[in-house]
């Protein structure tokens, strides 16, 4: 289950997000990967923990938290501290294909995320540059994914996926994982779907009684399958 989620940073936000990357130091993006990443991974990161990285972050954490969109889509557990990275078209930047590793460990405080789902949320315009596809293998085939600045995909963290050379320009990122409260893709997608139903009923026709039965029928479920 791929997801869009538009706008979940206003131009103001990218804005400033750009102007603390661009004033950073960066260094080689393996220094999170692992080993088989490690490999096939070139492009830059800024360094966990610096203080570009940490006020940004926290930027993007307020984003998540109120984005109703992310909160249906993923059901986040917990959420690892979003990194960013760069790819640029000097040094023909980019991520051969791999799948990320299935637990993270928080460097200040040593606790563990399962990555049960994977984010990029785009900080370049594509405009800006050619190349830098995500590109994701799932059940369905295969998704190249660039998007406006502010806008994020979201997608299972089991899938395969890499990132096209960069040819032009430069492309920035953030990046993170979520456990969810609900570690199995297909629960998850359909709770999501469900929600999404619920909603779009909702809208259409308010007073339907189907309404609150399809509500509660999801609050029964994420009952009965989620994790806390
Ligand atoms: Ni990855």
């Amino acid at each position: 289950m791929l997801v869009q989620i538009p706008n979940v940073l206003t131009p103001e936000q990218v804005r400033h997000c750009r102007e603390v990357m661009a004033r950073a130091d960066w260094v080689d993006g393996r220094v999170t990967a692992g080993h088989q990443s490690a490999q096939v991974k070139r492009n830059l990161q800024l360094p966990e923990g610096s203080k570009a990285a940490l006020e940004i972050q926290d930027l993007v954490l307020n984003a998540l938290n109120r984005n109703p969109l992310f909160m249906s889509a993923v059901l986040p557990k917990k959420i690892f501290p979003p990194l960013f990275n760069r790819y640029d078209a000097e040094g023909g930047m980019n991520f051969g294909s791999h799948v990320d590793n299935a637990i993270r460990t928080i460097r200040d405080t040593g606790e563990r995320v399962r990555t049960d789902v994977s984010s990029t949320l785009f900080l370049s315009s594509p405009d800006e540059y050619d190349g830098g596809e995500l590109v994701i293998e799932d059940t369905y085939g295969t998704h190249a994914v660039k998007l406006p600045a502010g806008d994020m995909i979201v997608y299972p963290g089991t899938s395969l996926h890499h990132v096209t050379r960069v040819t032009r320009g430069s492309r920035v990122a953030s990046f993170f994982w979520t456990e969810s409260m609900i570690g199995d893709v297909t629960r998850r997608a359909m709770m999501f779907d469900l929600d999404m139903s619920i909603i779009r009923l909702n809208a259409d026709h308010p007073e339907h009684p189907s309404v609150i039965s399809l509500t509660s029928l999801y609050h029964n479920l994420l009952r009965q399958w989620a994790q806390t």
